[in-house]
């Protein structure tokens, strides 16, 4: 993949339009509850700012009705605390796509939701010409959106004077290829999470490249089905069951492994209160419900994890959010967190795992995107990586 960076080029004096993805949770009182994207793209800010450049960010904020700016759209909370991780204050900017856009070099300003602009979603060409007559130099940093293509993440890379990749973008695009384009191996993969039928393309994809696929939660239910064994009442796709043989058999033939579990913990229903029961894979009864990888299982998983030389991890084995289903989950986040190896993580609920097993700091490359990590992971090509591609020798 070849894309300008943003680091290659003289941005001094000139005018700097950066797109990035600032869409962060917010509680019910507009709070932002997590601000991990924003924080990843201060420093593509910092440096265009400590160059002098005059800059202007944008992000969308949700998935607004295009043409007005409710409430619950606007970036204001996100400029204060963008203001606060820069130390000056971030001025908002409304109507900027025909009011224009003041700013000086050495200042930044926010560009309002850009998703509120006619013609955003569809990609509009009159849309991005606007926008990109508003640069010098456009700036894709916003990996979390880089599977969309929309005027701000696609349409304005065609007519901006230059476009490249952020350091987040480029961060992202390093760290991707160098896990699934030329990793050291051996390739172990853990795709967790509730359905076969959302993550099939992934498990495919991966089931050409990986050494190892670690399947869990509902997956790894519809694996152990398709391995004929009871899984009780445990949540499953017994639909997705020949896609599943399918991932297998093409994993034996190219003499790689789907591990399964050989020993659950089950309970009867999934709640706080749920008395957890650790059982061998055989013994699970007709009520069971599984709900975790056992111990032995879990320990072999850490082994197989130990040895890898790079580890792609997407979803949790177990129900995680309580603690008595969360024993595979917290061994396999520790045995990442000791390994050797080049980790990188990325979706939502891993993120969320990261940050219940505090391993924050030692998974190699943590990612900011969600669907663009798993389009990514799926072998896709992704819109706003593609567009700065074209750009690449201009
Ligand atoms: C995300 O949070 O998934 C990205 O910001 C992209 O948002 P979208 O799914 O609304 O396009
Ligand atoms: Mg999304």
């Amino acid at each position: 993949m070849q894309v300008k960076k943003l680091q290659d080029l003289d941005v001094a004096g000139k005018r700097v339009f950066i797109r990035a993805d600032l869409n962060v949770p917010q509680d019910e009182a507009g709070n932002i509850t997590e601000d991990t994207r924003i924080r990843a793209s201060i420093p593509s800010i910092q440096y265009c700012l400590d160059k002098g450049a005059a800059v202007m960010v944008t992000s969308h904020l949700g998935r607004p009705t295009e043409g007005t700016v409710g409430p619950d759209d606007t970036l204001a909370p996100i400029a204060v605390r963008l203001g606060q991780l820069l130390g000056k204050p971030v001025k908002l900017v409304s109507d900027w796509v025909d009011g224009g856009v003041e700013v000086e070099p050495g200042q930044i300003v926010l560009l309002e939701n850009c998703r509120c602009n006619k013609g955003e979603k569809k990609d509009d060409e009159t849309l991005s010409k606007k926008m990109a007559a508003l640069c010098d130099i456009y700036v894709n940093d916003a990996f979390g959106t880089a599977h969309r293509a929309q005027a701000t993440t696609h349409g304005i890379a065609r007519f901006a004077p230059v476009a490249c990749a952020g350091m987040l973008m480029g961060a992202e695009i390093d760290a991707l290829s160098k896990a699934l384009h030329a990793p050291a191996r051996p390739l172990v993969a853990i795709v967790g999470g509730a359905k076969v039928s959302t993550k099939l393309t992934i498990l495919k994809t991966l089931a050409d490249k990986v050494d190892q696929l670690i399947v869990g939660g509902g997956i790894a239910n519809t694996f152990l089905l398709a391995a004929g064994h009871n899984i009780g009442e445990s949540l499953a796709e017994p639909e997705m069951v020949k896609e599943a043989k399918e991932v297998m058999d093409i994993m034996a033939a190219r003499g790689a492994d789907v591990p399964l579990p050989t020993d659950v913990v089950v309970a009867d229903e999934v709640s706080a209160l749920a008395r957890a029961n650790r059982v061998a894979i055989d013994d699970v009864a007709d009520h069971d419900r599984i709900l975790d990888f056992g111990p032995k299982s879990a320990a072999k998983l850490a082994d197989i994890i130990a040895h890898a030389g790079t580890i792609v991890w997407n979803g949790p084995v177990g129900v995680f959010e309580y603690n008595q289903f969360a024993g595979g989950t917290k061994m396999m986040a520790s045995a990442i967190a000791h390994s050797e190896a080049f980790s990188i993580a990325g979706g939502g609920d891993t993120l969320a795992a990261i940050a219940k097993f505090d391993i924050a700091g030692d998974v190699g490359y943590i990612s900011t995107g969600g669907g663009a990590f798993l389009e990514f992971l799926e072998g896709k090509t992704l819109p706003a990586i593609e567009a700065l591609e074209a750009r690449f020798n201009d």
